[in-house]
Order: C-alpha cells, then sequence, then structure tokens
C-alpha cells in the first residue's frame, strides 16, 4: 500500500495509507507531552482529515515504545498564568471535543503512557485498542492541579462518578488490562500486535458506508446527553436521513443480491 507523509509537521507525522490516515504524536524523548506546537498541529491534523475526502478513519497513536502521550508539557506550565492555563485547556478542550465530533471513525492505537491530556485525548476517540505495556492514569492531582482537557468528564462519563474520583484523586496509573475491565478500552493487545490489529479494526470500518458512520457516530454523541425520548427522535431523523443516499440503495441492494456492498459516501 502507498503511503504518503504529509509536510510541514515538527512535533507529529500525518501519514496516509490509502483511506487510513494515521496520526502520530512525535515527541518520543519527552514522551509525546503535548506541548501548544503539539496542540496547534493536531488542529492543522484534525482540518486536513476532516476535509480530505480520500479518509475513512484515522489513528492516533504515539512514537517510539514507551507512550501514547504522558500528558500535557509540564515544563510549559512553569511560567503559566492562570489566565494562559485558561486559554490552554481552552483550547485542548476545543481540539478534543473537534476530534470527539470528527464526521469519521477516530482509533486511538495506545502504546505507553496516556496519562493527563495523554488519557484524556484517548478518551476523546471513538474506539480504543490498548498495548498490553500501556498505563493509564490522570496524575494531574500530584502536581498540585487537576484534569483540564475533559479528563473529570469523559472519565466520569466513561467509568462512572466513583471509579472516576478514584482515578483522579489518587493519581495512580492503572494497567491496561484495568482500564479495560473498567470499560475504558475497546481492547488490550500484545504490545507487537497492536498496529496489526488496529489496522485489523481500520479496515473493517474503512468500507463502510461513511455517510452512515458519520450519522451512527452523531446519533450516539449528540444523542447521549439528550433525555431518551428526544434521542430517540433525533436517531430516528438520522436513520430517515440514511435513506436519502445511494450508499443505502447499494447497501439494500448488494444484501438482496448476496454480494458485498460497494460504497461510495453519496
Ligand atoms: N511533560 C514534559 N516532559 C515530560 C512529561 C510531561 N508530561 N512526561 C515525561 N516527560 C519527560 C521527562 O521529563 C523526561 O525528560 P528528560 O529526559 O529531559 O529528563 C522524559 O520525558 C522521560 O521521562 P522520565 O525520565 O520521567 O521517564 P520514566 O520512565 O522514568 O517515567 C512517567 C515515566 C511515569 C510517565 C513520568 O515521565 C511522568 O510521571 N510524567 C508526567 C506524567 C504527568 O504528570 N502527566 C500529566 C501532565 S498535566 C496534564 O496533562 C494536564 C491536562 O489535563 C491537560
Amino acid at each position: 500500500m502507498e503511503s504518503e507523509v504529509a509536510m510541514g509537521f515538527q512535533v507529529l507525522e500525518l501519514r496516509m495509507e490509502g483511506s487510513l490516515a494515521i496520526i502520530t504524536l512525535n515527541r518520543p524523548k519527552a514522551l509525546n507531552a503535548i506541548n501548544v506546537t503539539m496542540v496547534g498541529e493536531l488542529e492543522q491534523a484534525v482540518n486536513q482529515v476532516r476535509d480530505d475526502p480520500r479518509v475513512r478513519v484515522v489513528v492516533i497513536t504515539g512514537a517510539g515504545d514507551k507512550a501514547f502521550a504522558a500528558g500535557a508539557d509540564i515544563t510549559e506550565f512553569k511560567a503559566m498564568s492562570s489566565i494562559d492555563a485558561w486559554m490552554f485547556v481552552q483550547r485542548l478542550q476545543r481540539l478534543f471535543l473537534q476530534i470527539e465530533r470528527l464526521p469519521k471513525p477516530v482509533i486511538a492505537a495506545v502504546n505507553g503512557y496516556a496519562l493527563g491530556g495523554g488519557c484524556e485525548l484517548m478518551m476523546a476517540c471513538d474506539i480504543v485498542y490498548a498495548s498490553d505495556a500501556a498505563k493509564i492514569g490522570q496524575p494531574e492531582i500530584n502536581l498540585g492541579i487537576i484534569p483540564g482537557g475533559g479528563g473529570t468528564q469523559r472519565l466520569a462519563r466513561l467509568i462512572g462518578k466513583q471509579r472516576a474520583k478514584e482515578l483522579v484523586l489518587t493519581g495512580e496509573m492503572i494497567s491496561a488490562q484495568e482500564a479495560w475491565g473498567l470499560g475504558l478500552l475497546n481492547k488490550v493487545v500484545p504490545a507487537d500486535q497492536l498496529m496489526v490489529e488496529v489496522r485489523k479494526l481500520a479496515d473493517k470500518l474503512a468500507i463502510k458506508g461513511p455517510l452512515a458512520v458519520m450519522a451512527a457516530k452523531e446519533a450516539i454523541e449528540d444523542g447521549y446527553d439528550m433525555a431518551l425520548e428526544r434521542a430517540l427522535a433525533y436517531e430516528g431523523k438520522l436513520f430517515a436521513l440514511c435513506f436519502a443516499t445511494e450508499d443505502r440503495t447499494e447497501g439494500v441492494n448488494a444484501f438482496l443480491e448476496k454480494r458485498p456492498a460497494n460504497f461510495k459516501g453519496k
């Protein structure tokens, strides 16, 4: 498969492989800590993969074999004023929301530490596969601060308030296996199999109808915080919208003709 690396990034790599876009956080010496430059480049990469019609699936991972991301870059915190900190986390929150709301599936390939902002980034992804050597946590409390990239919110929504409080208040790391047990991860795989398994998943997702994928993701994301009755009404409207697509005609015909569907995103 041909692959092409996008130009213009310093602390991340954006690689296109057919319909797959792989974003690799690339500061391995600092355990891929998310500095302001990386936030800017992630914003750029996310816009690029959203607007590129070739991209059907996005993977986010970390360079090296130690870390996905060990959090926000703590060295930048030393001289940060309270207002700077507020601006920084608002930008980080917007970025993670953009990832969560990307109209394409985003897989986190957690290849090592996912701490603080790294854990928050992971939680903004749709599906999370982790290496069995990964360690997950929200250690901000040990710095005298709290999570600011959604850690107190997404974590509680994903695993429940009490378990989220235990992780956030102790700041302790847990293993990938424990995180899986809490419902924070979809799958734990041997470290050397992580990208193999992620690519298998990406291949499965890439052949689905992209409009249906977008609608399904939107129904779950938007419906999640609605009352059930309104959420069901919302789902119904998105269901009806799918019937306006050529992909619906193709999908139904393919089933009836006992052949694989060839979805075009139309
Ligand atoms: N920011 C900046 N640099 C970091 C970093 C971070 N979050 N995490 C690790 N590094 C750097 C280390 O300072 C070290 O740099 P030097 O080689 O220049 O000394 C290098 O990465 C390697 O790290 P260690 O030597 O510490 O590696 P280790 O294997 O001994 O420990 C670790 C690994 C337990 C992950 C440890 O690095 C660690 O605790 N990191 C900090 C984790 C953390 O507190 N994250 C939360 C950040 S705050 C945040 O994310 C706020 C938010 O919600 C947005």
